[in-house]
C-alpha cells in the first residue's frame, strides 16, 4: 500500500469540485488510502485520518438501509438498477426513462430513494439515515455543517431534479425537504478509515465486523454490490469495472470506496477529480491495489 501511495502521490490530472463552494477549499494534495479486511483487521497510509464529506457515497448505504426496509423486488422496480450512460446529476434521463429513475447512484434515483426513508417525521427520518450509516462505519459521524449549508446554498439543480420526480410521482412527501435530507447525507464527516469500514460491512454480508452490528441483511449487501458495480462511478462503471473488476462507489469529495466481497475493501481519498467526478488518484490507486493483491473478481 505504501508503494502504491508512493506511486501516485505525485500525480497532478483532475480538478478540485467546486459547484459546492466550500470543497473548492479541499486541499488538492491530499491523499489517503485504508484497507479494511471482513475479519476486521485494517491498514492506512497517508491522509486516512483527513475527515471530508462522504457525498455521493452515501448513497450506496442509504439504498442499503431502505432496501433492507422495503425489500428487493419493491426497490428494484421503484429506483431501478441499470446504468444511465450520463452524468450523476442528469435530468435528461429521467425525461429519457419515461420519468423513472434509472439507478440509486445518481442524484434523481438517491434522491428518489432518501423520499422513500422511513419515518414518521423528518427528525425521524435523518435520525434513520444518521444511524445507520453510522452503524456501517462503527462510530457516529458527524454533520459538516459548512458543507451542508454551502450546497443549501447552491443545489438548485437537485431541487429541480426533486420537482421533476414528484411530477411525475416519483417522490410523494415534500421533494424540497427531500433535497435537504440528501443534502445532509451527502454532508457526513468520515475518513478512508470510516470508509473503508462501511465497505467491509458489506463484504462481509452486512454486519460490521469491528462492532459485530448486523447493520443490513446478505441478500441487500449482494443487491448493493450488484448495482454499485453496474452504476456506482456513474457513467465510467464500465470503465472501472473493465480495470478493477470491483463495485465501487465514487463522491465529489474524492471518496472511493470499492469493496471486494467476502474479504474486505479499499477506500481511497484523494480530491481531485475526472470527468465523470471520480477521484484521479483514487481510481488509479485502486486499480493498481486491485492488480497487486489479486482482488478483480472476474
Ligand atoms: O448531489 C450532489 O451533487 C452532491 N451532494 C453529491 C454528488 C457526488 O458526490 C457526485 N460524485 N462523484
Amino acid at each position: 500500500m505504501r508503494e502504491t501511495h508512493a506511486r501516485y502521490a505525485g500525480l497532478t490530472d483532475g480538478a478540485v469540485a467546486d459547484y459546492i463552494p466550500k470543497l473548492a477549499e479541499a486541499d488538492p494534495d491530499w491523499f489517503g488510502i485504508s484497507l479494511a479486511s471482513a475479519t476486521g483487521r485494517s491498514f492506512s497510509v497517508g491522509d486516512a485520518q483527513q475527515e471530508f464529506s462522504i457525498q455521493s457515497i452515501s448513497k450506496a448505504f442509504v439504498y442499503a438501509l431502505v432496501c433492507e426496509s422495503l425489500g428487493h423486488d419493491l426497490m428494484r422496480e421503484r429506483i431501478g438498477v441499470n446504468n444511465t450512460g450520463l452524468p450523476f446529476n442528469s435530468v435528461m434521463a429521467i425525461e429519457l426513462n419515461g420519468g423513472h429513475t434509472m439507478n440509486p447512484m445518481v442524484n434523481a434515483g438517491a434522491l428518489a430513494t432518501t423520499g422513500l426513508v422511513p419515518g414518521d417525521s423528518w427528525e425521524e427520518k435523518w435520525d434513520y439515515i444518521h444511524r445507520g450509516l453510522s452503524a456501517f462505519a462503527g462510530r457516529d459521524l458527524e454533520l459538516d455543517e459548512e458543507v451542508f449549508a454551502s450546497e443549501m446554498e447552491t443545489n438548485l439543480r437537485n431541487m429541480g431534479i426533486a420537482r421533476l420526480l414528484q411530477s411525475y410521482g416519483h417522490i410523494s412527501i415534500d421533494p424540497m425537504r427531500v433535497t435537504e435530507l440528501y443534502t445532509r447525507q451527502c454532508s457526513l464527516r468520515v475518513t478512508t478509515e470510516d470508509l473503508a469500514r462501511m465497505g467491509a460491512t458489506l463484504a462481509d454480508g452486512g454486519t460490521n465486523p469491528v462492532t459485530g452490528a448486523e447493520v443490513v441483511s446478505p441478500a441487500v449487501s449482494r443487491d448493493v454490490l450488484a448495482v454499485m458495480a453496474t452504476t456506482g462511478m456513474y457513467e465510467a462503471s464500465g470503465d472501472w469495472l473493465f480495470e478493477v473488476g470491483m463495485p465501487g462507489k465514487s463522491g465529489v469529495a474524492g471518496g472511493i470506496v470499492t469493496i471486494a466481497p467476502g474479504k474486505g475493501s479499499l477506500a481511497t481519498f484523494s480530491p481531485p477529480l475526472d470527468a465523470a467526478g471520480n477521484s484521479v488518484r483514487g481510481i488509479r490507486a485502486t486499480r493498481h491495489l486491485s492488480h497487486m493483491l489479486g482482488l478483480n473478481l472476474f
